[in-house]
């Protein structure tokens, strides 16, 4: 399928070339849905590569089809889940941003150990980002936005960033347009890995 990035082998990590084009940034958008953020971000950024990470295959389908009716290249989709790429596949050092954008918040107590965001899950984050990178964390849920900035305290390796909307070009994601109809407030954290 056109856009789809198929790894030659699950269980080794990927190389650099397999992931992006020599000496440009590549970013990552985990789980990313129906890709309304993935493709306005390939449209808006030509000279960088962006890849969506998503486990569902209809939504890959769909995200796949629009990349390739849009002439856009410079995105592609891996269908498989999040925790297992960052931790298992990502090369170190090889990401210039990765997105986390409206994840499930699994709100009871009980599920919390299914959050993405845990300390383990961060350093492999951190592992995968190039000095000087960014993870950029954005919830519609107080709570699990709290709990986000407390796994990222305790992981370590990471500054705190001002993230004011419309600081830069960052555009919605398809749950967050239908959450703000709703008038759910957007909650957002921004962190770099610091330049070494
Ligand atoms: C709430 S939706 C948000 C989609 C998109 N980021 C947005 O904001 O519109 C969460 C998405 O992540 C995907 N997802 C959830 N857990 C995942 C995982 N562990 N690995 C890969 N994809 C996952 C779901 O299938 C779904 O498409």
């Amino acid at each position: 399928m056109a856009g789809e990035l198929v790894p030659a082998d699950y269980f080794r990590r990927l190389e650099h070339a397999e992931l992006c084009g020599d000496g440009r940034p590549l970013e990552v958008d985990l789980g990313c849905g129906d890709g309304a953020f993935l493709l306005a971000m390939a449209r808006q950024f030509p000279e960088r590569d962006f890849l969506g990470v998503e486990r569902l295959l209809g939504r890959v389908r769909k995200v796949c089809k629009k990349l390739t009716r849009n002439e856009l290249s410079n995105g592609r989709v891996l269908r498989l889940e999040s925790r297992y790429t960052v931790e298992w596949l990502l090369p170190e050092a090889s990401l210039a941003r990765l997105h986390l954008l409206c994840p499930d918040p699994w709100p009871k107590v009980r599920h919390h150990r299914r959050r993405l965001v845990q300390v383990e899950f961060v350093a492999a984050v951190r592992r995968a980002l190039v000095p000087g990178g960014e993870f950029l964390f954005m919830t519609d849920h107080e709570e699990y936005f709290a709990w986000a900035g407390e796994q990222v305290a305790a992981s370590g390796g990471f500054e705190l960033l001002e993230w004011p909307e419309n600081a830069f070009f960052y555009p919605k994601t398809d749950f967050q347009r239908q959450w703000e109809a709703e008038g759910k407030t957007m909650w957002r954290l921004r962190y770099r890995k610091p330049a070494e």
